[in-house]
């Protein structure tokens, strides 16, 4: 099985208009770390044994590692959704006669550390050339330095276009010994971890005890290189420093031609810079807001983010695995003026923050923003003026003074997934906004999928996890819809109809020409996809405007349902409309009704009812209901569609129609009971809890 080592794809609409919120609370774990799984990843394919990867990233920059090193000819199994197992090559690489492509995409990680590694694994392949090409900004970023250090080891690299960038042309050829190698470190410090990985392999090849790395003047982003020497040191290698930025490496004891060895196991952190957008929501959001899967214990240097929140006047407790946010006793963040050369990816986080404090905040020490997925700080400089700051830059710093109130906005992204979620914060309210006219949206926002494909939807949890919700599950025609209405407009609550934005989707593919009683196939899935990341309808008052027109009446037919039923049976659709239902808790509170509310989009909702009644009986409401609103119908065929629908929402493997009482749910049967008797059972048992 080489099977699911790449992600579910997550659909992406070309913007997304964020819900202005102004709570976040509860908890989120974040994914794996991205320079954690990488790194993970290149030295499980080099070192000798067997590793089992748990928790590794699934994002586009693991993608393009995995597929890479596939090219290469590791062997790389999937155990699970969160358990990877890599056969280790032990430093050498398959040979070819021909060329091997392997596609870097747009990550720096993978193409500064895979080169080195290719280095070491074709020193004994002449013959064998490997070429590493990405995307377009990827040619643009330098790596002379790197090719330079390898090149004064005897490495034969050609750069095809212009000289210090990719695409690179590898040829394997024997290297020339030497105890000592050297690098730049001032331009990425990815660079220095390339040559560090490959150290303990170097000194084996050339039978030395001990391999030399040292820096050439200044070394940037020194956490990074802490967090290869741990990995290192859990592939059994040796190192010292005796003096800064000179590291001497030696092989872990009895290994083979990498000098690494597995450690067996191996289980990714969560990732410290995406932590960085959920400790900035507790700030921004009340909290308290636990972020889960980093901590005190982390060996990845932008949880020291934490501490430039706290100097902001957040309140910040650390935890071995979590960290817990809540915003600043006075009510107001405060600027600051910060070195970020050692959190330069968390730093970006500081420029929404500047936005909602007193005063302008200094960022000084970014400088390697300049060569990251776009120039860095001319994009966030760029955006942050859009939503009305006063921006100065310099080569290695910015200050941001903010507006009195931040403006409407569309904020280009430039394909740099911390432009997007960075700038997501901006959808806090801001002590200057008047009214929730201010409209937030951000543009091509699927390039979060570089590190944290799920970002949108845990940014929706968490603000929903912040306000209470009464979830109202049940089968067609229970009555939970007209129930769950009038309980949110006794309450004073906003309402969700769960089942409408499926019925909406359901129109879109009916009109689309999908038939609800075919297997939906491989290429129309990507469609429905499609549709579902667009659809977005809009509630107004008791219409829906579908795209602009008014479906209230055309998603109620019976075609409709079906297809929404046949469409809500895909995992991938379920996931692509958590967000959209989530945007919908908002302060004070809702009332949600559906099939899953209770165990899967709210789970954490303070009152939690499940409400039936018998097939018969509901069938005679829908029957009644149609006749009224001058639909023919005949009520036999009713309730066969009926338990043909509840059969499907309870079958499907994916959050099926359940009863479940130790989830704290409910039961209310309203066979015999009136209307007015069923919200009141409801109201009663909420009221307490709100
Ligand atoms: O509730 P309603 O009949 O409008 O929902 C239409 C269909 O959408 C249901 O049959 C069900 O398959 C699906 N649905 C769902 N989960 C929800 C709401 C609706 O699967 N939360």
């Amino acid at each position: 099985m080489s099977g699911p080592a790449t992600p579910a794809a997550v659909s992406f609409p070309p913007q997304l208009p964020l819900s202005l919120r102004d709570r976040a609370a509860g908890s989120v774990r974040v994914p794996g770390s991205k320079s954690y799984s990488n790194r993970a990843l290149l030295l499980a394919a080099l070192a000798g044994g067997t590793t089992r990867i748990h928790h590794l990233l699934h994002s586009d920059d693991t993608a393009v590692m995995i597929e890479s090193l596939r090219q290469l000819g590791v062997l790389i199994e999937a155990e699970g959704p969160q358990v990877l197992r890599v056969h280790g090559m032990d430093g050498v690489l398959r040979s070819s006669a021909e060329p091997i492509a392997c596609f870097v995409g747009n990550s720096g990680l993978t193409i500064r550390t895979l080169l080195p590694a290719l280095v070491l694994g074709l020193a004994d392949r002449e013959g064998t050339a490997v070429r590493l090409h990405g995307v377009a900004r990827m040619h643009e970023r330098p790596i002379a330095d790197l090719v330079e250090g390898l090149r004064a080891i005897g490495a034969h690299i050609e750069c095809e276009a212009a000289e210090g960038f990719p695409p690179l042309r590898l040829h394997g050829r024997p290297l020339d010994p030497q105890a000592e190698l050297s690098v730049r470190g001032n331009v990425s410090s990815q660079f220095l971890t390339g040559l560090l990985q490959i150290a303990p392999g170097l000194a084996k090849l050339w039978d030395l005890p001990e391999i030399i790395v040292r820096v050439e003047g200044e070394l940037i982003s020194r956490p990074y290189i802490d967090l290869t020497l741990a990995l290192l040191s859990m592939f059994g290698a040796q190192w010292r420093e005796p003096e800064p930025g000179m590291f001497w490496i030696s092989p872990a004891p009895n290994s083979g031609r990498s000098g690494l060895i597995s450690p067996g196991d191996v289980t990714v952190e969560g990732d410290a810079s995406s932590a960085s957008y959920f400790l900035a929501a507790g700030a921004l959001g009340g909290g308290p807001l636990a972020v889960l899967g980093v901590g005190s214990q982390t060996l990845q240097g932008d949880v020291a983010f934490a501490q430039a929140l706290s100097a902001m006047g957040a309140r910040v407790s650390m935890h071995a695995d979590s960290i817990v946010v809540q915003a600043p006793a006075s009510g107001r963040l405060q600027a600051i003026d910060w070195p970020c050369g050692d959190i330069p990816d968390a730093a970006m986080t500081l420029v929404p923050l500047a936005l909602y404090a007193e005063g302008t905040t200094h960022l000084r020490g970014i400088g390697s923003w300049r060569v990251k997925e776009t120039d860095r700080i001319a994009a966030m400089a760029t955006e942050a003026r859009k939503l009305g700051a006063v921006v100065a830059e310099g080569p290695d710093w910015l200050s941001i003074t903010p507006p009195a109130a931040l403006q409407s906005a569309e904020i280009a992204t430039y394909d740099d997934h911390r432009v997007a979620m960075s700038f997501a914060l901006c959808a806090f309210a801001h002590p200057g906004d008047a009214d929730r006219g201010r409209l937030l949206t951000i543009l091509e926002p699927g390039c979060v999928a570089k590190t944290y494909p799920e970002f949108f939807n845990d940014f929706a949890r968490v603000a929903a996890q912040a306000v209470p919700v009464i979830a109202i599950d049940g089968p067609s025609a229970s009555g939970k819809g007209t129930v769950a209405a009038r309980v949110a407009e006794a309450l004073g609550l906003h309402y969700l109809d769960s089942g409408a934005l499926y019925r909406c989707l359901g129109l879109l593919c009916l009109e689309a020409g999908l038939d609800p009683n075919t297997a939906v196939q491989p290429e129309q899935r990507q469609r429905i996809l499609d549709l579902a990341a667009r659809h977005a309808p809009q509630f107004v008052g008791t219409n829906i405007l579908l795209q602009g027109r008014p479906v209230g009446e055309a998603i109620r037919t019976e075609a409709v349902g079906q297809m929404a039923s046949c469409l809500a049976a895909l995992p991938e659709v379920r996931a692509a409309l958590l967000r959209q239902q989530h945007d919908f808790a908002r302060s004070p509170g809702l009332v949600a009704d559906g099939r899953d509310m209770s165990t899967v989009v709210f789970p954490g909702a303070v009152l939690k009812v499940f409400l039936t009644a018998t097939a018969e009986a509901r069938a005679e409401r829908r029957y009644k209901q149609l006749i009224e609103k001058g639909f023919s119908a005949t009520l036999s065929l009713l309730q066969q569609d009926l338990e043909d629908r509840d059969r499907r929402d309870r079958e499907r493997p994916v959050a099926p129609l359940l009863f479940d009482a130790e989830a704290g749910m409910v039961m209310l049967d309203t066979t015999r009971l009136s209307i007015s008797e069923a919200v009141e059972f409801v109201l009663q048992r909420a009221r307490p809890l709100l």
